[in-house]
This record gives C-alpha cells, structure tokens and sequence, in this order.
C-alpha cells in the first residue's frame, strides 16, 4: 500500500489476557491492530511497519515500556505513545510524559476510558498533520504571490520544484515544462540531491506516461532498495501539468521512505504546488500572447512610420535581424534576445512626431531642422513610457544615437555610460543606413560601409562592437543577400586587423 489511509495501531502488553481485551474493544473501530505480548516483536515491528500509536505496557518482565517508547519516536516522530501500568508513581509519570510520551493509563482502566484516550490522541495527531499541510498551502501562497506580483516564469518554477521537494520530504524533484502542441520540452526544472538524480527526473521518457492519455492523477511506483544500512522504499510520482485539459509539463518526484508511504496530506500538498504551476504556465502565456498582439499593434505602427520615408522601408526589420546576429555572438539570453527585438522595432518610434518634410527632405538638414529630427529618441521615450510591457524597448529608444565620443545625443552619454543595448543599435542601425539608397545618394558597398565603421571605431562607436560586428560579416552570418540583395566578395575584410578583445 503506497498511499496511507487506515490508522495503524500497534499494542504490547505482557499479559495475554489484557492483549486479548483491548484488541477486542479496537477491533470494532476501523484501525490496523497489531497486538503481541512479545517486546522484541514489537520493537521489531516498530522498525518495519508504519505506526499512527502505540499502546505499552510500562513494565513487561525486565523489559521498560519506555524502550518501546523512545524506539517508536526515534523513527516515527509525529507518532502518538500512551503507556499503562498498574503501578503508577508521579516520578515515572512524569518521567514518561517528559519523553515524549503523549498519555499514561493506569490500570484496571474502563475501556471507555481507553477508547476516549486513542480518540483524543489521534485528533491532537490529526492537528499535527493538518499543520503540515499548512505550512504547503503558506508554500503555495508564496508562489500565487509571485504569480500575481509578475515574479518570472522561470522563478515561479524553481519555486514549485524547492516546494515539492521541502514539503514532501524528497530526495529528487524535476520539472520538465513542455509545448502543449508538440509535446516537446521546452524547460528543465530540478532540485536534487545528487546530479545524477536530475537525469533521472528530468527524464524525457517519462512524459511518455501521459502522452495521448487523458490521465489527470498521479502515477505512483514504488521499488523496495536497500539504503545505507536499512531496506527502504523509493516511491516515484509522476504528476502532469495540465491547463484545459492539455499537458504542458509533468512534474517527477523521488522520495526514499523506510515504510513505502506517502500520506493524503502530502498528496493534497502536491496538488496545490502542481496547481500552483499550472496558473503560473497559463498566466505566462497569457502576458506572451498579450506581449505579442502589442508588439504586432507597435511593429504595424512602426512600419506606417517607415512608409511615410520610401527609403526606409524594411530599415528596422533588417535592423532587428543584424543585431540579433551581434545579440547571439555576445551570448545574450532569450529574454534579452527578445527585448532586443521590441527594442530595434521601436526605435524610431519617436519620429511620429517628425513632420513629413523634415522626414522626406532630399537636402541637407537646417540647424533648426536638425534640432527637430534629433527630438525622436525622447518622443519615443514619451510613447513608450506608459506601458510596462515595452520598458526593456527603453534603452534602444533613448541611447540608439549616443556616440561613444560623448557627441551624440540626447544625453551626450560617454563610452560605457552608454547602455550596451544602444551601442550595439547605433553599429548596425548605421551599417544599415549607409547600405541603403537615400534620394541624395545611392547606397554604399559593404567594404565602404565597413571602413565607415571602421574610421568612426572608438569615435561614433563602440570599438568592441565595431569588430565583433565585422567578424560577423567576415563569418557569412549576415545574409547579405537576403536582406540587401548584395553579391559582394568580401574577401577583403580577411585584411582587417580584428581586435585580439573580440569575444565571438
Ligand atoms: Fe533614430
């Protein structure tokens, strides 16, 4: 029996006719009797057996009561021990209670009086137990707090796994989150013991248990090991992720119990916890999908913007693409990779507020005019401050015309002052800009465009960046052709001397 429900009751007494009256004034409640006049038997059976009370004699022959006693709390702790004599002193009274026993009876007892005791004690132990299973739901509570105070996914996550792990006494938790519509993992969650223990409940295979299947309760498996000195049992559960009905994870759990047990307490536990996780997947796809139609509803306002200038149509596409090949050669995570999408989306969303004949001017620029067109990073700024979904976009808005030099604007920000996200902008959003054609001039080649970078490295831009930029270019993994429908040889960039500080 993996999961516990019946109490179990062990009694020794030396005496085989009390034995035999309490065991027939139990038998008709609904516990797991074990009755034996045999000392050793019992303490053996402490050592095997799963045990909810124990009833004992205080004094059985040469044999203390108070062996059962310590013995039974030793490797049952939240067990309940009541012990009997017919000799009672206050001194062993208090003796017994002060070790941990929960009753003493003397006898002749009523059975009345017996049955009243079990009862009170079992509803104390009840309480205990309960206890533990609220400190699951203050777990849980945790968590649905991240969850409503836009913690991230991943946390939310590692939390679930810590929980499971701390509340159902494991030694192996993992979380393995997958795509509903594939079924392929996505995300790895574990908190083990040992590292080989994440191979084990980070196991793909076991999603197999759930794939195609409709099941939304746990499978359990126990195997009986043999651990440190004792046999014990490794208890496995399986527990799918489900939202609607579909599977987006499973959650895997390893627990090592002497008795092969696992109580309705703990499984309530894990229930909350995978609940838990399941509002934490949905809520996230949830802000993705709002993330998205935001960012479709900005990405469509920036290309109206582009429209407005021919000659800048597809500009912060190709400007997306450039540096999200300079994002991947700097190592940048997936959620800095995406904000670094919505940020050379929105960069130039500031010059809705540019009117029409600066924007499409064929001649060089006014003083006035200039002053005009160089407002757009703190317009967009202004758009874009309001919705927290875009603030990572900020930094690309503001710093994407900073030079390195300190001439740039709007803050005349200085080397590293300079938030790497517009630095890394300012390189490709140039690059672009000389390779396309312009109505006072035709677009430049890409060796011209690379000795302009080059000739303006530690000036204008960040020289780390400038080189990393140019290697990529020298490595093929900008698609000149796609994006420009430039044929160029480029053997001559073999001849730039790349800076030895480049990380690719
Ligand atoms: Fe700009």
């Amino acid at each position: 029996m993996i999961i516990q429900s019946a109490i179990n009751i062990l009694v020794v007494d030396d005496e085989d006719h009390i034995c035999d009256i309490i065991e027939e004034a139990l038998s008709s409640e609904k516990y797991n009797l074990m009755v034996t006049t045999d000392s050793q038997k019992a303490l053996d059976y402490i050592e095997t057996h799963p045990i909810d009370l124990v009833l004992s004699d205080l004094k059985m022959g040469d044999f203390s009561g108070t062996e059962i006693l310590e013995q039974t709390l030793k490797i049952h702790s939240d067990a309940i021990v009541i012990l009997m004599t017919a000799h009672p002193t206050v001194r062993t009274a208090i003796s017994v209670l002060k070790k941990g026993a929960y009753d003493f009876l003397v006898k002749p007892f009523k059975l009345e009086l017996l049955k009243t005791t079990i009862e009170r004690a079992l509803a104390h132990q009840q309480v205990t137990r309960e206890n533990v299973r609220l400190r699951g739901q203050v777990e849980f509570l945790k968590i649905f707090n991240a969850n409503t105070t836009g913690v991230e996914i991943e946390k939310i996550l590692e939390m679930v796994v810590e929980s499971c792990k701390n509340e159902l006494d494991a030694i192996a938790v993992g979380l393995i989150e997958i795509d509903p519509k594939t079924g392929e993992p996505l995300n790895f969650y574990s908190a083990t013991d040992t590292p080989e223990q994440k191979e084990i409940v980070c196991d793909e295979d076991t999603l197999s248990k759930f794939m195609g299947s409709r099941r939304t309760r746990p499978v359990i498996e126990a195997q009986r090991i043999k651990s440190k000195k004792n046999q014990a049992v490794r208890i496995s559960i399986y527990q799918p992720i489900l939202i609607r009905r579909n599977l987006h994870g499973i959650i895997n759990i390893i627990i090592e119990s002497r008795f092969g047990q696992i109580t309705p307490g703990q499984l309530d536990i894990l229930s909350i916890l995978t609940n838990s996780a399941a509002n934490a997947i949905a809520n996230n796809n949830l802000y993705k999908d709002l993330q998205q139609s935001y960012l479709e509803a900005i990405h469509g306002l920036a290309n109206a913007i582009e429209a407005r200038d021919n000659y800048t149509a597809g500009h912060t596409d190709r400007v997306s693409i450039l540096a999200g090949e300079m994002a991947e050669a700097l190592g940048w995570d997936e959620r800095k990779k995406y904000n670094l999408v919505m940020g050379c989306t929105l960069h130039d969303i500031g010059k809705i507020g540019v009117p029409d004949n600066i924007l499409n001017k064929t001649s060089k620029l006014t003083e006035e005019e200039t002053k005009i067109m160089r407002v757009h990073p703190k317009v967009g700024l202004q758009i874009i401050r309001g919705i927290s979904l875009f603030k990572p976009a900020i930094p690309y808005i503001i710093a994407h015309h900073e030079r390195w030099d300190g001439k740039g604007y709007p803050k005349q920000l200085k080397k590293e002052e300079i938030p790497i996200e517009g630095r890394l902008l300012s390189v490709v959003d140039t690059f672009d800009a000389i390779l396309s054609d312009r109505p006072y001039r035709k677009g430049s080649t890409v060796m011209e465009a690379v000795s302009e970078l080059r000739k303006y490295r530690g000036i204008q831009f960040d020289p780390e960046l400038v080189d990393i930029f140019i290697n990529l270019l020298r490595q093929g993994k900008i698609d000149l052709k796609e994006h420009y429908e430039i044929d160029e040889d480029l053997s001559g960039l073999d001849e730039i001397i790349i800076s030895e500080t480049v990380s690719v």
